[in-house]
């Protein structure tokens, strides 16, 4: 028999576990970065449920759609990640596979990272998404630091980042966030990306782009400002798109991996791998949730009701973000949490202690990330006043 001791939880899913079998009617769930509407919700956007009746009055088979997925949504995908006319899509230099969810593609990406430059460190921000480093450890490749975020100032160490950048060895890999930083909410402006952009061309390092909240930051474009730059100043990049935040699609793990490469030929080539990679890894991407995406990039209307409802979750959670600093001012906390009203997507950091982020979910049943990450779609008109009263008795005692 198997001689196995259990092993702790996902520090996010199991918050989301206990949020879920906690019975108060007071809970907030201000933990996994899933968009909430007013009644706590997560609903399924209308432009998905109309592409996916058309998906089902028009299909008559359910047999494998092929190792690299739907072309039809990887070519959707370049587009929404590059723009239709970035040179090095004009070049050809450009190669897109449907992935298993973003997760799936960083997997794919580490495992590419890993043959192609098994000696390579990755360096990621500090802090970053906390299943980066389990998911591409498991590559075999090893993850570092690199300075990012000053928590007390509530915002991002420039100086730090551009120093520690500047220092890595030549045919690292650094792996930066397109946009809405998870956990931090603070993003590079494009004069650090420009930075970035001229350290990895001359040392040869390669950039890896994890684009998971696209739409969700300034806007659809916006949001891809920096990764189209920098795309077009260096000669390879790797970059990941979820499509589960900004399409709603998040069980149906719907995501793709665009590779840019110094030529056409090499495009095709990297291609065989992401190939051979996916196929011995799950063998083929699943189809459901691509060719929903596909269906509303490839109909006009379907497309402008997505984008419609796109605008009203960015929109909505940026007012959020303002809602709850103007909470705390009745609290006389306003200027110290005021940063959030100022950084963009899902997630900021609050920057308080353990303790009191155990005694929030305890006396408060108010359920936030252990490293002080919140989700500002859980702080909806109805539940702000609640979650800054918490926040101010939590502190205060
Ligand atoms: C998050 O950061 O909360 C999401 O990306 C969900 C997850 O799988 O961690």
């Amino acid at each position: 028999m198997f001689d196995v001791s259990p092993l702790p939880g996902d520090p996010i899913l199991a918050l989301m576990a206990a949020y879920r079998a906690d019975p108060s009617d007071n809970k907030v769930d201000l933990g996994v970065g899933v968009y909430q509407d007013d009644d706590g919700a997560t609903p399924v956007l209308l432009a998905v449920t109309e592409a996916e009746q058309r998906i089902l009055e028009a299909q008559r088979t359910k047999s494998y759609v092929g190792i690299a997925g739907l072309a039809e949504f990887s070519d959707g995908m370049t587009r929404m990640l590059l723009g239709d006319s970035h040179p090095a899509l004009t070049a050809g230099r450009v190669t897109t596979v449907q992935t298993a969810g973003g997760s799936g593609g960083l997997r794919v990406a580490g495992e590419l990272i890993a043959s192609l430059r098994p000696n390579a460190t990755i360096w990621v921000t500090t802090p970053t998404w906390a299943n980066h480093q389990p998911l591409l450890s498991s590559t075999g490749l090893s993850l570092k630091p690199l300075r990012y975020y000053d928590s007390a100032a509530g915002a991002l160490d420039a100086e730090g980042f551009l120093e520690d950048v500047s220092a890595r060895p030549e045919h690292d890999v650094i792996l930066l966030h397109g946009c809405c930083h998870n956990p931090t909410g603070a993003d590079l402006d494009q004069g650090l990306w420009q930075q970035v952009a001229k350290v990895c061309a001359e040392r040869n390092i390669l950039p890896f782009v994890d684009t998971a909240y696209q739409g969700f930051g300034r806007g659809l474009d916006a949001d891809a400002e920096g990764i189209r730059m920098l795309a077009e100043q260096v000669p390879e990049l790797l970059a990941v798109s979820s499509c589960s935040k900004n399409f709603g699609l998040y069980r149906e793990r719907t995501g793709a991996l665009t590779a840019i490469t110094a030529t056409a030929e090499q495009a095709q080539a990297i291609r065989t791998h992401l190939m051979k990679i996916t196929r011995s890894m799950i063998s083929m991407p699943p189809d459901h949730g691509a060719r929903i995406v596909a269906t509303i990039l490839t109909d006009r209307s379907l497309r402008d009701a997505w984008l419609q409802e796109l605008e009203t979750m960015r929109e909505r959670m940026a007012a959020q973000r303002r809602g709850f600093v103007a909470a705390l001012e009745a609290h006389g906390l306003a200027e110290r949490f005021g940063f959030v009203a100022e950084q963009s997507g899902m997630f900021s950091l609050l920057g308080i202690d353990k303790p009191t982020i155990d005694k929030l979910r305890e006396d408060w049943h108010v359920y936030i990330v252990g490293s002080s990450r919140v989700n500002v779609a859980g702080m909806t008109g109805t539940r702000v006043g609640y979650i800054a009263e918490a926040l101010a008795a939590t502190i205060a005692a």
